[in-house]
């Protein structure tokens, strides 16, 4: 098989040697009877990694942003988020088919919206004919905006403008790791600032499958019978937990070296005359740009048969994503395709 360079998404990692060893040695029981060890054990770490009672082993982000909604609401009710928030865009309609919820978007600015924002769209509860606000979500760090990095003094404000009109608050923290890498801020920090956190282990992290819910004991009981409503009960998982567990202790630190690639890769491409890109917008592993006088998806197609593999962000831009799985000579390689693509 032809070998690409990679670049669509960090889900595209594959479970390092070290990881596989870990899920051949892993024990394993039936977790729908909660007794899986293994999956015991990673909830319970990632519990304290993320400063909270409980949390939940689910197969995706998806299914952990949409248990955390559904257990947070009532259908009928409203979630106020950012019109690039994953769960509006790419989460298949979930929040309304599944819970019955509506959203309510926020033009925030490369995925951050204010409290200033926020405040006006909270709805008076004596207006028994509007839908309720429930919750507010923020996604940090932002994938469809480019791997943006939510100030920390912005989440504070707009937690405590939850608090103040009896909101929740849930945080999309898929790629939480990389905002944490960059700040020095840990992920149980940005998660007490929410009721729910949802994390994922199979982006930037190389496990296989997995994802972690957490939040109080109450939430997560609830969540767990949510999980298997859903068909996301799962038995001997250990075998994946362990891949998760692994990923925790030894890779979230190289996501440093994620943030280096992707601004060397930010620098080859602004030398390219053909591309459009904002230096100071690769804060971490995604970065948006825009091929100039070609249609993007040519582009994509162009670049792919010269052995570059890239996605598409939103309407008329490319995204390109670093991960453990690339190397610096790899990056190299893809501005010089870029560039001659471009040419
Ligand atoms: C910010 C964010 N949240 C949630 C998800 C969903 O994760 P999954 O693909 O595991 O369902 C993704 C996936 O890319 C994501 O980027």
């Amino acid at each position: 098989m032809k070998k690409f360079i990679d670049l669509r998404s960090d889900t595209v990692t594959k479970p390092s040697s070290e990881m596989r060893k870990a899920m051949y040695e892993a024990e394993v029981g039936d977790d729908v009877y909660g007794e899986d060890p293994t999956v015991t054990i990673l909830q319970s770490n990632m519990a304290e990694l993320l400063g909270k009672e409980a949390a939940l082993f689910v197969p995706s982000g998806t299914m952990a942003n949409q248990i955390c909604l559904n257990v947070l609401t009532n259908p009928g009710d409203e979630v106020i988020c950012d019109r690039d928030a994953h769960i509006f865009q790419y989460e298949s309609g979930s929040p309304a088919a599944l819970s019955g919820l509506q959203l309510s978007l926020i033009d925030g600015v490369r995925g951050i919206f204010t409290p200033e924002q926020v405040e006006p769209l909270i709805r008076p509860t004596s207006a028994y004919y509007m839908a309720r606000t429930r919750v507010i979500e923020i996604e940090n760090t932002h994938n469809r905006a480019g791997g943006t990095i939510n100030p920390i003094e912005n989440i504070k404000a707009i937690s405590a403008l939850a608090k103040k009109y009896n909101l929740y608050t849930h945080l999309d923290g898929a790629r939480i790791w990389n905002a944490s890498v960059v700040t020095n801020i840990s992920p149980a920090e940005y998660a007490s600032h929410f009721d729910s956190v949802s994390v994922c282990l199979s982006k930037g992290l190389g496990a296989p499958i997995g994802s972690v819910l957490a939040g109080n004991k109450d939430f997560v009981k609830e969540a767990f019978r949510i999980r298997k409503a859903w068909g996301g009960g799962m038995r001997q998982v250990g075998v994946i937990a362990a891949a998760g567990l692994y990923a925790v202790q030894n890779n979230i630190s190289q996501l440093k070296e994620d943030h280096e690639k992707a601004k060397v890769l930010a620098e080859g491409l602004s030398n390219i005359a053909g591309v459009n890109i904002n230096m100071e917008n690769v804060e971490t592993n995604i970065l948006m740009f825009i091929p100039k006088h070609i249609s993007i998806e040519v582009f994509q197609k162009k670049c792919k048969e010269t052995g570059l593999l890239l996605g598409i962000g939103k309407v008329g831009e490319i995204r390109a994503v670093t991960h453990m799985n690339v190397s610096f000579e790899e990056i190299s390689e893809a501005v010089n395709i870029i560039a001659k693509v471009l040419s």
